[in-house]
């Protein structure tokens, strides 16, 4: 026990001497709990402490930590290929990759661009709207987007989610985009008006939008007739849209991408987390065959000019292709089936309690807003709900006051009910 404590304390202090982490103000944050192995739905500290991932690490994980199928494919295919440059030269994975998953992505998809995470894949897809345009001499150059949005953290992302208080040291050095609110139930007219006066102004290159679900702004569902409607409005005036599906992506809202749930379909989809099954970073941007064609022609200028040293990177491909065999299994569509029938009678139950201002729930994703003095990411409720659950051994880690349960998809009934339970707890007690 001794000799544990002993290298705990050393891991930390070690940590603290070299490491800035993320999201984290370094001066007043606890000491980060050092996680030694995962297995399933659990995480396992240097301390012998288990910490059940309710949110899937960061919203990447589907099928549990260390799933031998993926961690076997991933094996295999760093000892045939571990990288190599992906201008001018291709591989097995990646290909295989790109063609299943444009069999199984809605619209009419024809080509897919890889980066390395979700900012990358939006940065791509912006980049693309943008040149799409420019490449045909036509001026179209602005963004729209949705108010409390979230696209990433470089600085064609964070401009594409609008100045909030998270990208306030940078709004002078951030593009200017149009915002619009989100069509969440009952205000769809107000967006729709928005969108049309900004749509009559003329120049717009693209709308991005998150499909469904503003996952960093606070888990706000809405329902996809407004963006239906917000689809076709772009498509009238001759303007991209792309669909951020980096969070909603592979099961999470209850069908494979949340688009598959609009009418309509967007011109470009950013994918990124849950692709590789939680294991190794990739992102992908896809977009139909006449955004691919704006970029042929005879001159350099023409093609798209933006790469990344681990576009593509096989081993991360592999994993993908191993998560993809795991989420099309029956197995795994009986798993998000039953979490959401369970979200929804939690909601069911307790959607009216005093202490909650919202409890609402999309496919494997349930949120619930507490009344709080104000939403702000930057409050005391949210600590103070983030250790209630890190004491209880369950990670959950709210923002501001929405506290949301985005588990892998081979959490059980148990383990659900035990979340819940404490969450009742959170409610019924002084918390
Ligand atoms: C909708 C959406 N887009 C993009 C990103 C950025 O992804 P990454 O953190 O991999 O850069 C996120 C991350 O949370 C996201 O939720």
């Amino acid at each position: 026990m001794a000799t544990t404590i002993l290298k705990t304390s050393s891991l930390i202090e070690k940590d603290r001497a070299c490491i800035w982490h993320p999201f984290t103000q370094m001066h007043t944050a606890r000491p980060p709990i050092a996680i030694v192995r995962a297995k399933g739905l659990y995480l396992y500290s240097e301390e012998g402490l288990s910490y059940l991932d309710a949110i899937s690490s960061w919203w990447v994980n589907l099928h549990g930590h260390a799933h031998p199928y993926i961690v076997q494919k991933i094996k295999s295919q760093a000892e045939l290929l571990e990288h190599v440059i992906f201008a001018d030269f291709t591989h097995p994975p990646a290909v295989e990759l790109a063609s299943r998953l444009l069999s199984i992505l809605p619209g009419a998809m024809s080509k897919i661009f890889y980066s390395d995470n979700g900012s990358t894949a939006v940065e791509v897809a912006l980049k693309i709207a943008l040149q799409y345009w420019h490449n045909q001499k036509k001026s179209k150059t602005k963004i729209i987007c949705i108010k409390n949005s979230y696209h990433g953290d470089t600085f064609g992302a964070m401009s594409a989610a609008g100045r909030n208080e998270f990208n306030r040291p940078f709004w002078k050095h951030l593009f200017d985009v149009e915002s619009i609110d989100p069509p969440i139930k009952g205000r769809e007219e107000a967006s729709l008006s928005q969108l049309h006066s900004i749509l009559n102004q003329g120049n717009v290159a693209c709308f991005i939008f998150e499909p469904l679900v503003l996952g960093s702004g606070g888990m706000i569902m809405y329902p996809p007739d407004g963006l239906n409607q917000l689809i076709q409005y772009c498509q009238q005036h001759d303007v991209l849209t792309i669909a951020d599906e980096v969070m909603t992506g592979f099961g999470r809202t209850g069908t494979l991408f949340a688009c598959q749930q609009l009418t309509v379909q967007p011109d470009i989809i950013c994918l990124s987390k849950g692709l590789t099954g939680g294991f190794l970073p990739l992102g992908a941007t896809v977009c139909t065959e006449e955004i691919f064609n704006a970029f042929l022609g005879n001159n350099l200028e023409q093609a798209f000019l933006h790469g990344h040293s681990y576009t593509a990177n096989p081993i991360a491909c592999s994993s993908a292709l191993a998560s993809l065999d795991l989420l099309l299994d029956i197995g795994c569509s009986r798993q998000r089936e039953m979490i959401e029938i369970h979200h929804k009678f939690f909601c069911q139950q307790w959607c009216l309690h005093p202490k909650l201002k919202r409890c609402e729930c999309l496919g494997t994703i349930l949120a619930l807003e507490y009344q709080a003095e104000s939403s702000s990411y930057f409050q005391s409720i949210r600590d103070r709900l983030y250790h209630f659950f890190l004491n209880k051994g369950i990670l959950l880690r709210p923002l501001g006051n929405v506290l949301y349960i985005l588990p892998p998809y081979c959490i059980q009934p148990s383990e659900l009910k035990l979340i819940y339970d404490n969450i009742i707890l959170t409610l019924e007690g002084d918390l």
